[in-house]
């Protein structure tokens, strides 16, 4: 437990400090598993990989035989052997047993069926490049967020998958397999984290213009450190420096974004009340620095394209300057 902590510590330093920020979210590997679900999907991988390797080992070496070493014609009764062994029961065999192996490891990939509910449902809804989110935890009211997901290690979280436009796909890789967002549909996810991190989580789902560039952290915490922080989300943020806040109102940012305990209470674009808190901003694609939410206010297109949210670069600079520190505070 108490290596969580520290881990986790880390992980948090990391993703508030500018300078780590860059290297945030790149473990992105489903061969490197931290989740149970995705322990297993690893381990159908290598036997998959083991199975196939030991096969054409010795269909190479069967083939190198005749060719090389054994050059005769076989009698026509041990040639029927050959293929009856070699060609039908054998691959028959390997390949029933790869399969069974398989299908027996499915049912633990969807185990919210057979256990009780899971105390944590988290409820995450791709949108055209983004992902909004909302904690329903078994306790207290929900939790608006968007772009990042926190989950507390050893615990196994429900994830409620929807679309409000295309279809896109949600993907954890280290903590589990992946799942479609259809519109009109709710699909259910269930994941276990085994390991403190950060992780990235792409959209696997050609969604439109900026698919590539729609992503999201993934963060692994020790339960307690999840808790405490999602008290936290739960109350309003303080912005730095009161100026900022009051252009960010001024400029009809509230008619798309919601900032918790302001007049900000738009539903278009992501949730902002703790964006300072972030690993990345613009869905898993910018470090979380004032520089990078001023380039982004400026010209998302630029660094989206097809994204929403219009331009702001007839703003004056220094306004976009304080928008960007003061959302930076809204930690
Ligand atoms: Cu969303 Cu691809």
């Amino acid at each position: 437990m108490g290596r969580y902590f520290s881990l986790s510590a880390a992980s948090l330093l990391l993703a508030s400090g500018s300078a780590g920020a860059q290297s945030v979210a790149s473990t992105q590997s489903a061969l490197e598993p931290a989740g149970a679900e995705a322990q297993q999907v690893a381990m159908l991988f290598w036997v998959m990989l083991s199975g196939g390797a030991v096969l054409w080992l010795g269909v190479v070496g069967l083939l190198l035989h005749a060719a090389l070493v054994n050059r005769r014609r076989l009698a026509e009764k041990s040639a029927s052997r050959v293929i009856l062994w070699g060609g039908v029961v054998f691959p028959s065999v390997t390949l029933c047993a790869l399969l069974a192996y398989a299908l027996w490891l499915m049912p633990g990939l969807r185990p919210f069926a057979q256990a009780s509910p899971a105390a944590l449902r988290i409820e995450v809804t791709g949108k055209q490049f983004w992902w909004d989110v909302v904690y329903h935890p078994a306790q207290g009211p929900p939790v608006a967020s968007a772009n990042e997901i926190r989950l507390p290690v050893g615990e196994r979280v429900e994830l409620t998958l929807k679309s409000a436009d295309v279809i896109h796909s949600f993907w954890i890789p280290p903590l589990g397999g992946k799942m479609d967002m259809i519109p009109g549909r709710s699909n259910r996810l269930s994941i276990m984290a085994t390991k403190p991190g950060i992780f990235r989580g792409p959209c696997a789902e050609y969604c439109g213009t900026s698919h590539a560039l729609m992503a999201f952290s993934a963060v692994a915490m020790a339960p307690e450190a999840f808790r405490s922080w999602l008290a936290v989300q739960a109350i309003p943020a303080e912005g730095a420096g009161a100026s900022g806040g009051a252009l960010f109102l001024r400029h009809g940012c509230g008619s798309c974004h919601s900032v918790a305990g302001t007049d900000a209470r738009g539903l278009i674009g992501p949730d902002l009340s703790h964006v300072g808190s972030r690993a990345t901003v613009a869905a898993g694609i910018l470090p979380n620095t004032e520089d990078a939410v001023a380039r982004f206010i400026a010209r998302p297109d630029l660094i989206k394209p097809g994204s929403s949210m219009p331009a702001f670069d007839m703003l004056p600079p220094d306004d976009i300057r304080a928008i960007a520190a003061w959302l930076r505070g809204l930690r």
